[in-house]
C-alpha cells in the first residue's frame, strides 16, 4: 500500500499529541524509551522529596514516573494529568496499583483539572509544551496551583532539532528557551536553572531522529 508520508506524519503528530488505541499504547512505550533520560533530569530538577504532593501533566503511559512515586513515600501524593483516555488508563494499570504514595490520575486537559490553588509542592511535563497554544495561560495555572517556594520543571526538545522532524509541521509549537524563560519570569517566577545536553540517535515509530533535551526549572517566589 502507498502512504502519503505528509499523511504519515499528521497521523504521528496527532499520536503524539493525544495517543490513543493500540497504536498510541505502542508509541507511549516506544516514548519511554526515547524520553527516560530527559524525564529523569527534569524530576531531578524538582528536588522532589517525601510527603510531597506533585503534578504531572501529559505522563504518556506513566512507567517514566515509577521512582517518583517511591520517592515520594506513603504520605506524599503524585497527581497525573492526562487528556487522553487510554493514556489515563495506562497510567492506572502502571503506576495505580503499585504506587509507594496517594495517586490521583486527572483524565481531563490540564485546563480543566480540578486541583485546588495553593496545594502543590511541584509541578512538571515532559514533551508536552510543544501543545500547549498559550504558556502564559499555563504558567499562570501552575502559578494558582503552586504552595509559595514550589518548583517547575519541563523537559522538552530544542526547537531546532524538532524543526529537522517533519511531523512538527502539524501543529507543534516551537518555541526558543529565552520565550519560555521570559514567560516564566512575567509570572513572577524565579529561574532556578536550565540542563542542556545531546542524546544518542531514538527510534520512533520506524523513524530515526536526533534528539537533544532541554530542561527549564523555575521557583514560585
Ligand atoms: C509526546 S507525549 C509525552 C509523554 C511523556 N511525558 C514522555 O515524554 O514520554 C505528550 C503527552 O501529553 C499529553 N498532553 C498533551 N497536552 C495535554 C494537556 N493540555 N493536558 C493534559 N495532557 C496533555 C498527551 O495526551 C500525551 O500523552
Amino acid at each position: 500500500m502507498i502512504t502519503d508520508s505528509n499523511d504519515d506524519d499528521r497521523a504521528m503528530a496527532a499520536q503524539l499529541s493525544n495517543p490513543q488505541g493500540e497504536r498510541g499504547k505502542e508509541l507511549a512505550s516506544n516514548m519511554n524509551k526515547a524520553n527516560a533520560l530527559v524525564t529523569a533530569c527534569t524530576i531531578d530538577c524538582l528536588i522532589p522529596e517525601a510527603g510531597q504532593n506533585i503534578v504531572e501533566i501529559g505522563p504518556g503511559n506513566g512507567m517514566l514516573s515509577f521512582s517518583l512515586t517511591y520517592t515520594l513515600e506513603g504520605n506524599g501524593h503524585y497527581q497525573a494529568v492526562e487528556r487522553s483516555a487510554d493514556m489515563a488508563q495506562q497510567v492506572r494499570d502502571n503506576l495505580a496499583e503499585y504506587a509507594e504514595c496517594e495517586m490521583t490520575i486527572h483524565n481531563e486537559n490540564c485546563f480543566d483539572a480540578p486541583i485546588e490553588d495553593g496545594s502543590i509542592d511541584a509541578v512538571f511535563g515532559v514533551n508536552i509544551i510543544y501543545f500547549i497554544e498559550d504558556i502564559t495561560a499555563l504558567f499562570t495555572l501552575f502559578d494558582r496551583w503552586l504552595k509559595p517556594g514550589g518548583r517547575v520543571a519541563l523537559g522538552m526538545r530544542t526547537s531546532d532539532t524538532l524543526k529537522a522532524q517533519s511531523f512538527t509541521q502539524h501543529g507543534f509549537k516551537l518555541r526558543e528557551k529565552a520565550e519560555i524563560e521570559e514567560a516564566m519570569i512575567a509570572v513572577g517566577w524565579r529561574l532556578a536553572g536550565s540542563e542542556y545536553f545531546e542524546e544518542d540517535d531514538i527510534e520512533l515509530d520506524g523513524k530515526t531522529l536526533k534528539v537533544d533535551a532541554l530542561v527549564l526549572a523555575a521557583q514560585k517566589m
